[in-house]
């Protein structure tokens, strides 16, 4: 597809962007903006403004705050994926490229990693390039793109397998874009998701509510210097975001089946599978 023809980075409404003149960052959230975070109708717009004043750090602050987990839950993903020698996949809001790296390590034929913001693609580009040097294969394997999870550039039935890890969180229409995964996953094609959850058993959901609300919004935007709200947000579109089991049952209805969730580090993290029916399979619930 001709990436010229994508959407471009919005331009910030005067509302966006952060009066002090030495820093002129987008301001992607307030305090009364995460109220109601879901149901904004400029999410996606705050979403994009947000990622692209944080992607520099996010790699940092991904594996410091998860403990050293994030790359072991990707890996889980892909495992859960199957992938198969030749498959096509399709990561979607694939930000720097974590999970898009770890299924060009598989037996894929082709990796797409898509995502809307432009700041954390090309840094996910520069990620690919530099293991390309040693394992120029790979880089062969990997393309990136712009375009938005909700409106895929893709023909029906185009790949074996679809992930997104910790991104439909954030998309303007989660429904929308799981409906867009199934479109273009072809027959017997499994979709992996990865997203945050609050554990079931309650020290545990304590103890992880504590650390999301209070200690990480501090030190991520320590680490980041972000100004973006970007970790405040995080454990508010959490809490607010439908839960895993919830997930589930959307996937369900919008046609997957033998839907199966896997909880992650004591549930702070689930895994979530579905399959594409083959035509024969359509009541293997
Ligand atoms: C938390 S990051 C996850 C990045 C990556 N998947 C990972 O595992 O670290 C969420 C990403 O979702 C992207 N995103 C949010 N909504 C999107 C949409 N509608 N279409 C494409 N990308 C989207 C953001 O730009 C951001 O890069």
């Amino acid at each position: 597809m001709d990436e010229s023809s994508l959407p471009t980075q919005p331009s910030t409404s005067p509302t966006d962007v952060s009066t002090d003149p030495l820093n002129p960052q987008p301001k992607a959230w307030t305090d009364a903006d995460l109220a109601d975070l879901h149901a904004r109708e400029d999410k996606a717009e705050r979403v994009r403004a947000m990622f692209a004043a944080i992607a520099r750090s996010y790699d940092l602050n991904n594996r410091v705050h998860s403990l050293w987990r994030d790359q072991a839950w990707r890996r889980e993903a892909v495992r859960a994926a199957a992938v198969q020698a030749g498959d096509e996949v399709l990561d979607c809001a694939c930000g720097t490229g974590d999970l898009t790296l770890a299924f060009a390590k598989t037996g894929a034929i082709a990796v797409i990693g898509l995502d809307f913001t432009t700041e954390m693609i090309d840094l996910a580009r520069v990620k690919t390039d530099r293991l390309a040097e040693h394992d120029p294969a790979l880089g062969q394997r990997v393309r990136y793109l712009q375009g938005d999870a909700q409106d895929l550039p893709f023909e029906e039935c185009s790949f074996d397998v679809v992930s997104i890890a910790f991104g439909i969180r954030n998309v303007q229409d989660p429904e929308r874009a799981i409906r867009e995964f199934f479109r273009v996953l072809r027959p017997g094609g499994r979709l992996v998701i990865l997203e945050f959850d609050r554990p079931g058993f309650a020290p545990v959901r304590w103890c992880n509510d504590f650390y999301c609300g209070w200690v990480m919004p501090r030190t991520a935007t320590l680490l980041s210097r972000d100004r973006s709200g970007a970790y405040k947000y995080l454990p508010r579109s959490v809490g607010s975001f439908m839960d895993s089991r919830s997930l589930g049952t959307l996937m369900g209805r919008v046609g997957f089946t033998r839907v199966a969730r896997k909880p992650l580090t004591l549930g702070v993290c689930v895994r979530s599978l579905g399959h594409k029916p083959a035509p024969d399979q359509t009541q293997d619930r």
